[in-house]
């Protein structure tokens, strides 16, 4: 299977693999037709980089041409791991792959099918989300079938991802390190190693992200409807007419939702609910209801992750 997933990769078409946040779907970021082929597959705006994956140090150092001492000592912290590095980029990573920009972000995935095939192929495989553009991320191979169907020449299973949602984006290319999308990796743990880290509220001021392309879209949604409430304003959701036809995310259980349809309690820890959402929300889309309701989970850094991927996924209950 890995021999196969390569020569389809010097050939220039795509592979959908399993990594530990969600699955790419990936290329030779070093051949423009064939990042334009993962372009067309997801139906993406091609002003939206997208994320380059290696099997080590080594070989992310050969496509940035500032590889610096917060790299290093990062990626010997996080790699394998659910964090891209934004670094200048190497001529060799074609334009295509970060919407012309003169950076690339780096990243070498945790999941031994994804090293594998990185290891095998030995070069940088452009990945972004094995969706199709705005749809949900997937965390399973059956996802990425259901969504991409024919037009990706090889998927890779790897069974369900066990972060849940997408890398950390930290861009060194600044004089401050900046998270541009929160992840698996939190702005704690880079200070730890940084000193001081950006971390624009994305939240409450998403304007703040402009500088990643990309990061203000309506992202990683379902195809229903989707409405995001606060704790405070359970009372007020009064799902329509025909009850059963609305599907609630919430934190805990509570009885007075038990009437309006599936009812799904998500884990109090992050690091779980992570893993769940989008395949809870895979799922829940699937029963073609009316609207989904999403309980948005507290305002805590350990939260800013889940509740990013929340407020894209939804409008607010108002
Ligand atoms: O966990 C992940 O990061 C997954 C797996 C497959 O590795 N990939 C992923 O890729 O989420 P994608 O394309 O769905 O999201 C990539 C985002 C872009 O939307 C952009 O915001 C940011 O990463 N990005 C990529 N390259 C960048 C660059 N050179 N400068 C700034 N932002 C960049
Ligand atoms: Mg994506």
């Amino acid at each position: 299977m890995i021999d196969q997933a390569v020569q389809h990769l010097r050939a220039g078409r795509l592979v959908a693999f399993p990594t530990e946040t969600v699955y790419g779907l990936g290329a030779d970021a070093t051949n423009a037709d064939a990042v334009r082929a993962i372009f067309a597959a997801k139906g993406r705006p091609a002003t939206n980089p997208l994320i380059v994956h290696v099997a080590d140090i080594e070989t992310a150092q050969k496509f940035t041409t500032g590889w610096s001492d917060a790299a290093q000592t990062l990626a010997a912290a996080w790699w394998p791991g659910p964090l891209t590095i934004v670094l200048p980029k190497h001529p060799s990573i074609v334009d295509e792959a970060t919407a012309g920009l003169q950076t690339v972000g780096l990243r070498v995935p945790d999941h031994p099918v994804a090293l594998e095939l990185l290891k095998a192929f030995g070069g940088a495989v452009a990945a972004p989300s094995a969706n199709r553009s705005n749809h949900l991320s997937p965390t399973t191979a059956e996802h990425v079938r259901d969504d991409l169907g024919d037009r990706v020449n090889l998927v890779l299973d790897g069974g369900p991802c066990k972060v849940g949602i997408e890398s950390t984006v930290l861009d060194l290319t600044g004089e401050v390190p900046t998270i541009l999308r929160p992840g698996g990796v939190s702005r704690r743990q880079l200070e730890f190693i940084l000193g001081t880290v950006r971390e624009p509220d994305l939240v409450a001021a998403p304007a703040a992200s402009q500088t990643s392309p990309g990061q203000m879209e309506r992202h990683y949604a379902p195809l229903t409807p989707a409405v995001r409430f606060e704790t405070a304003q359970r009372g007020l959701i009064h799902p329509q007419t025909d009850a059963q036809s609305n599907g609630i995310v919430v934190l805990s259980p509570l009885k007075i939702f038990k009437k309006w349809g599936p009812i799904v309690a998500m884990p109090n820890d992050p690091t779980e609910y992570a893993q769940h959402l989008y395949a809870v929300l895979h799922e829940l889309d699937g029963m073609r209801l009316r609207t989904i309701y999403i309980e948005v989970p507290p305002e805590k850094p350990e939260w800013i992750a889940i509740r990013d991927r929340i407020r894209r996924a939804t409008v607010p209950l108002d």
